[in-house]
């Protein structure tokens, strides 16, 4: 049994894809098993952390013994988030639509053999990680975001965690060939204002355990400044 290091400290976790309605039965979203958030929630539920985990449709169960917000949308992701808050950290594995669909339909779109297609117009959707890590009043005092890159990763990531201004990323580099989109390890480099560590390819599950452990780290660092 790992130590109950997280005892009293709430994190709010994001995970799985979102859905952006085109109609009632279609739908645009981002590819996300749930894989690495599910297993983040369950390492720090495993720490002894009060874990709300708000969740995307995903691929696979969410973790026991957390509470479970299940959405659809990025915003109604973000909407839960805030109703959420106060917490002291959070961790933001979802893979969030940059956009969804503003003329979405309320009834099925059909083909009608004109050989015209749908116009879909697209609106920016809520950037949940940005929001959170600039909030003025109630920050989390630690937000952790995720970095899923193809090309230049550290580079990209190190950027990414200066304009959403959040405290750390993970970055990893999800090219297909490495096998970790929808796979069950991940290599992963946490950067943060010390720099960058590469963490060794490792389990989905190893992953979240070492954040775990780095995020009581430094929770539990901060309470005494
Ligand atoms: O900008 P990009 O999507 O690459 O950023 C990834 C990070 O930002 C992840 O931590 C993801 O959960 C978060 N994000 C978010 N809301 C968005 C887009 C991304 O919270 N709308």
């Amino acid at each position: 049994m790992p130590v109950r290091r997280l005892a009293g400290w709430h994190v709010i976790v994001t995970s799985g894809p979102t859905h952006e309605p085109i109609d009632p039965v279609r739908y645009i979203a981002n590819r996300s098993s749930g894989a690495q958030g599910t297993a983040i929630a369950a390492a720090l539920r495993d720490l002894g952390a009060r874990v709300s985990f708000v969740t995307g449709p995903a691929d696979i169960p969410p973790p026991e013994g957390v509470e479970i917000i299940a959405v659809e949308t990025a915003r109604q992701m973000r909407e839960a988030v805030e109703a959420l808050l106060p917490a002291d950290a959070a961790v933001m594995a979802a893979a969030v639509a940059d956009w969804h669909v503003s003329n979405a339909s309320d009834s099925k779109i059909k083909k009608d053999g004109s050989g015209k297609f749908p116009k879909l117009q697209f609106a920016e959707n809520p950037d949940i990680l940005a929001w959170i890590s600039q909030l003025q009043a109630g920050r989390p005092g630690l937000v952790v975001g995720f970095a899923a890159e193809t090309d230049n990763v550290l580079e990209n990531a190190s950027a990414k965690r200066l304009r959403k201004g959040c405290d750390w990323i993970v970055a990893n580099d999800v090219t297909p060939a490495t096998g970790i989109m929808g796979g069950s390890e991940n290599a992963v480099t946490l950067i943060s204002d010390e720099g960058a560590e590469s963490w060794p390819r490792l389990s989905k599950t190893e992953v979240a355990r070492r954040l775990a452990d780095r995020i009581a780290d430094a929770l539990t660092g901060m309470e005494g400044l």
